[in-house]
């Protein structure tokens, strides 16, 4: 009965509104115009929310746990459709594009890396079928992933069993990095998971998300360390379901608000 509902609730979901027309707009600065949505009726987790992620730069969002950061990037790949306001990539409106040929223009590194049941080298590949073997390896070693894949059995040619249940956490987050470094898509939407992770890991994933971020791209990154923040071109601080707060690391200094509350607290913890 259970998996007889969750069928016919998979059937009744409405078909996708956006053309699957081809996407290639010239700019990538994404702006988000009053966007509300709430996963469940009734319990709203964005409420009205407006701001423009400026092309070729990289904005960090920052806020409590269960504020909405992750949201907002489920809502720029269109994994999600907001119940209103609209969500522009250039300046066209990503409702009227089909999520397909909106995934193209970003790669997503994300808390829940999602692999096949297949090698190593498949499993990268599949972010640009059309790579080839070194191109591949490129990425690999960019993100910090050639050590560990080289220890492999069959090193590249190594299957990773049932979504990459061979792997560590860390490991994974590097390959997903691979992946994205390999689409080398205009823009990067990254979900900084290090929290989980092991120090010497930890450290491997920084770097590889350091090598990830020397293109020029348009970056939008939840960021939990505020070392990588503190850098950011712009900074949104997400709390009651807004951007509470904007601006650079100086600019929410000065403001003396919640983002200089959580930038003190930190500075306690590692001094
Ligand atoms: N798939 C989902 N279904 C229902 N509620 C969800 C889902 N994903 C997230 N939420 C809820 O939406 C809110 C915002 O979640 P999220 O964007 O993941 O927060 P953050 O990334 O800031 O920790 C939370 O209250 C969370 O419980
Ligand atoms: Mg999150």
């Amino acid at each position: 009965m259970v998996s007889k509902r969750n069928i016919e609730n998979l059937i009744q979901e409405p078909e996708e509104t956006g053309e699957d027309a081809p996407f290639a707009p010239e700019r990538h600065d994404i702006t988000f115009r009053d966007v509300s949505f709430s996963y469940v009726p009734g319990e709203p987790v964005l409420k009205r929310v407006s701001f423009t992620v400026p092309e070729g730069k990289l904005t960090a969002i920052v806020g409590d746990s269960g504020s909405g950061k992750s949201t907002i990037l489920n809502l720029i790949a269109k994994f999600y459709e907001p119940q209103s306001g609209t969500i522009t990539i250039g300046d066209r409106s990503i409702q009227t594009v089909s999520a397909e040929r909106v995934l193209a223009q970003l790669s997503m590194v994300d808390q829940q890396v999602f692999l096949f049941d297949d090698t190593v080298r498949e499993n990268i590949r599949h972010a640009r079928p059309t790579a080839t073997d070194r191109e591949v390896e490129a990425a690999c070693r960019d993100a910090g992933c050639d050590g560990f894949v080289e220890k492999l059995e069959k090193s590249y040619d190594t299957g990773i069993g049932e979504n990459g249940s061979l792997l560590s956490g860390g490991e994974r987050q590097r390959l997903s990095i691979a992946r994205a470094i390999l689409k080398n898509s205009p823009i990067l939407l990254l979900d900084e998971a290090t929290a989980s992770l092991d120090i010497e890991n930890e450290l491997a994933v920084k770097q590889a998300i350091a090598n990830l971020l020397k293109e020029k791209k348009t970056v939008v990154m939840i960021a939990h360390t505020l070392s990588i923040v503190k850098n950011a071109n712009q900074i949104l601080v997400v709390a009651d379901g807004t951007i509470k707060e904007s601006g650079t690391h100086e600019e929410l200094l000065a403001e003396n608000g919640k983002y200089a509350a959580m930038w003190n607290a930190e500075q306690k913890i590692t001094v």
